[in-house]
């Protein structure tokens, strides 16, 4: 199993000491058109000479250096002569590793303090201002640095808030230069990538493309078909558009409209993969399969393994028809690749495998993004012409509106559901909220609650309203949306859906809540 993976000659190494904080950092490298790619912090020093990486960022961490266990580099990794920037974390375990001292019983730095760097702030801060405000999140701190070091700033309670060693190449910072509360943040990265690590700026999207088509071309060869399951979302849409570039009528793409879809989803996906893309799309319909296997089903783990199962089964038959199909593309993200690199990674939903296809599929897979994040694949579906419904799409579930249903799914509580849908997709785009709102949608609930209508006494059921703001799913803010914003659409939602007389908004973030009602 190959992945067609475009593999950029330049990469900086970002050494995994706690995954928020990694990701982060990989992400506001790439920002400065440097490709990144974060690795375990258990690699050798071998493992690691043999990646050739222009640079190693070892990443900030919830652990202490002084604790038993406490995540370590492979010390020859120091001496390979490779410019390294410590962050956080990454910075004391420099100072300790290399024979300098952290502090254990030091207070704390947490949330914004005030960095000032030294006369000259050495060769990692000297554009710095004297002073600026950062973001820390510490408790131990450095209090000695190691021969051959020099302590180049400091913060109320980090008396070494960076360090240095010109000789060597190696830079810490006690702050966190990633997070957008730290003035000059950005700039201390781009500053360490061009000037110290002398990266070049020549990962850009149209590089992401050309690269990519070039590696699908190789990986697919001359012959044989590539399927890809459509599901309207973004992923899949940047998926199958890149490898469309790169073999063209090669690729049949599959649409498999389970009944679960949100209102107008079909018509948009045969409009822009067949009509506007010239794309060879089967589009099957399905939608009463689905909805006689849902029958009596509630529990939700129990109603994704049932739309699961019935997705892998159409989609079988679907490619079954197609003549040499070799190849399957699929849509998995960087995060994806991280997340499932984990092992303690605890299960919350059974998420990638719905909607998803089953592994026993005899083709290769084809995952032309699983080197990128979100924001990353949006901007390569730019590049490649795909029109903004498409590009700016919210993230949607495999299992569709069948995880917004509470209770049982049938094809008049998915109308009802598509219904109040659309009218807070409406009202989100039309107050020009839809960029800046990870995911928002209607989830229907099976209880009763009693109104009045004009002069009636009604007992129907409620619409939630859930809106989220968040940067990957993984935690997420509920979004504080306008008064005005949020009675337009349970006005309109109360007079508009039958069988709705109230609308609730939900105001629980993730965690403890998920994003999803199922
Ligand atoms: P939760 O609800 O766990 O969701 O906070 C996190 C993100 O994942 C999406 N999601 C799914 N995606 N199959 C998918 O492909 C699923 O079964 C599934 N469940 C949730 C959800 O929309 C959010 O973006």
């Amino acid at each position: 199993m190959t992945a067609a993976v475009a593999a950029p000659d330049q990469v900086v190494l970002v050494v995994d000491f706690g995954a928020q904080y990694a990701q982060l950092i990989a992400r506001r490298v790439r920002e400065c058109n440097v490709y990144s790619e974060i690795i375990a912090n258990d690699l050798s020093a071998e493992d690691i000479a043999e990646m050739k990486p222009a640079a190693l960022i070892l990443s900030g961490g919830p652990a202490s250096v002084h604790v038993e266990g406490a995540p370590r580099l492979d010390p020859e990794i120091f001496a390979l002569g490779i410019p390294i920037l410590g962050i956080c974390y990454g910075a004391q375990l420099i100072a300790h590793q290399l024979g300098g001292t952290v502090g254990r019983n030091e207070r704390g730095e947490y949330g914004r303090t005030t960095m000032a760097r030294t006369a000259d702030g050495g060769q990692l801060l000297n554009f710095c201002p004297d002073e600026w405000t950062v973001w820390m999140s510490h408790f131990d701190a450095i209090t000695e640095v190691p021969e051959g070091f020099t302590s180049v700033a400091s913060s109320p309670n980090a008396p070494i808030a960076a360090l240095e060693s010109k000789e060597r190449r190696i830079y810490g910072v006690q702050h966190h230069p990633e997070v957008v509360h730290s003035e000059h943040g950005q700039e201390v990265l781009r500053h360490f990538l061009y000037e110290l690590a002398e990266c070049q700026p020549t990962w850009t999207m149209a590089s992401v493309v050309e690269e990519s088509v070039a590696a699908i071309k190789n990986q697919l060869g001359e012959r044989g078909r590539a399927i890809c399951g459509l599901s309207g979302g973004v992923d899949s849409a940047v998926a199958a558009a890149l490898v469309h570039k790169a073999i063209g009528h090669r690729l049949t793409c599959v649409y498999v409209d389970t009944g679960l879809m949100r209102r107008g989803e079909s018509e948009q996906v045969v409009e822009t993969f067949q009509r506007s893309q010239g794309i060879e799309l089967i589009h099957v319909r399905a939608a009463d399969r689905f909805f006689e296997h849902l029958e009596g089903v509630t529990e939700p783990e129990a109603k994704r393994k049932v739309i699961g199962e019935q997705f892998i089964r159409v989609f079988e038959r679907a490619q079954g028809g197609i003549e040499d199909a070799r190849y399957l593309v699929q849509g998995t993200l960087y995060p994806d690749v991280i997340e499932s690199g984990t092992s303690t990674a605890a299960k919350i939903k059974s998420h990638h495998n719905v909607g998803g296809l089953p592994e026993d599929l005899e083709f290769e897979l084809v995952e032309p993004l699983r080197n990128l994040f979100k924001d990353e694949v949006r901007a390569v579906g730019s590049e490649l012409g795909l029109p903004d419904e498409i590009v700016w799409r919210q993230p949607f579930p495999g299992p569709g509106l069948g995880v917004r249903i509470i209770g049982e799914i049938t094809p008049e509580s998915v109308e009802i559901l598509q219904h109040a849908d659309a009218i807070v997709r409406e009202e989100i785009i039309g107050a020009g909220l839809d960029r800046k709102i990870w995911q928002y949608f209607a989830v229907l609930a099976d209880i009763r609650s009693v109104g009045v209508m004009g002069d009636e006494r009604t007992y129907a059921r409620p619409v939630i309203i859930r809106a989220v703001t968040s940067d990957d799913a993984m935690t997420a803010d509920w979004a504080r949306l306008p008064y005005e914003l949020l009675e337009k659409m349970s006005n309109r939602i109360i007079n508009e859906v039958d069988g709705v007389n109230r609308v609730a908004y939900d105001i629980t973030s993730k965690p403890p809540g998920t994003i999803e009602w199922e």
